[in-house]
């Protein structure tokens, strides 16, 4: 009988409804040993591989602690540091690289590039943030929502900005796990309707006015105007975006006991004022710390398989 494919989490749709809930589950319960100082090391003398090749704070952090705390150890790669600075093909440090560890996280550019080293890896792949997708942070995200609201399915988001890789991994867990996204983002920088899939495109529903895609919203949710990558357009993206900044008036449109997210790091005074994200409603440093706790149930689902409690 042929092995199992390995499994990779390079999309938010990789993995199924119910692969989340187990998920979030075990995000729960490894969380709550983690606050008791309870010791879980099913990842001793395992190994994680990272490659950077844009800035991270969280991303960076969450994943070293995490295998650390887990029982493995983390090398960081930067890009500089490695041969793949000096043209080595990707496929071929795949091939290496997966010979050596037991997991691998990447932050790049392209999302082809991720696919390319997935393609050639013997051990699973796990997207650290492309200029298409986020899945990590959209895991810890709707972790935080579930923790803070209970059940998502059925709810709604308001994605306020950048039609960016955080709103790809949004509208995919919202086919996913069946909620809904209101999207408002100005002229020119909109998501491409025509080219979503089915299933996300009756989740998805554009608002010209920022103020209308935050009605009836459970969740506001923005993110920077300027992703990494396209810095060039950066005067370009102020000028168009002044007017979808989250502040108080919108979220008084959203329900009252609406959540206010960000995957940080934020621009206050841009994409949210000082006042939504310092202020009740807001949810950031829970996001935050979650990317640690699912990431750790991620990883271990990874390279353990399903471990039940
Ligand atoms: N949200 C997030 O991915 O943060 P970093 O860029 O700091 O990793
Ligand atoms: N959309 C942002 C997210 C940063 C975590 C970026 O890609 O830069």
């Amino acid at each position: 009988m042929a092995p199992a494919p390995t499994r990779h989490f390079l999309e938010f749709d990789d993995f199924s409804a119910e692969e989340f809930a187990h998920l979030f589950a075990r995000t729960r319960w490894i969380k709550e040993r983690f606050k008791r100082y309870e010791v879980y090391q099913p990842l001793r003398d395992r190994t994680l591989a990272m490659v950077f090749e844009k800035a991270s704070t969280r991303t960076r952090v969450s994943f070293e602690a995490g295998m650390n705390q887990l029982g493995g150890i983390a090398i960081n790669l930067n890009r500089n540091d490695t041969q793949l600075s000096r043209g080595e093909p990707i496929e071929d440090v795949a091939r290496v690289i997966s010979r050596m560890v037991d997991v691998v996280m990447i932050r790049t550019f392209g999302q082809e590039l991720l696919q390319r080293f997935a393609a050639h890896s013997r051990v699973p792949v796990i997207n650290g943030l492309t200029n298409e997708h986020h899945p990590c942070q959209i895991l810890a995200d709707v972790y935080t929502a579930i923790e803070h609201r209970g059940p998502i399915r059925g709810r709604t988001v308001a994605w306020i900005g950048d039609a960016n890789n955080m709103l790809t991994s949004w509208l995919q867990a919202a086919a996913v796990l069946d909620f809904r996204v209101h999207v408002s983002s100005p002229v020119g920088y909109e998501v491409n309707r025509a080219a979503l899939p089915r299933a996300i495109a009756e989740r998805c529903e554009s608002f010209a006015d920022p103020k209308d895609a935050c009605r009836g919203a459970d969740i506001v949710t923005t993110d920077v105007w300027t992703s990494m990558g396209f810095e060039a357009e950066n005067d370009a993206r102020r000028q168009a975006f002044a007017d979808w900044q989250v502040d108080a008036a919108m979220m008084r449109i959203a329900r009252p006991d609406a959540l206010f997210m960000h995957c940080l790091p934020a621009h206050r005074g841009e994409e949210v004022a000082a006042e939504v994200i310092d202020g009740p409603q807001s949810v950031v440093w829970d996001e935050a710390e979650n990317r640690l706790h699912a990431q750790k149930a991620l990883l271990e689902y990874l390279v353990c398989g399903r471990v039940e409690p």
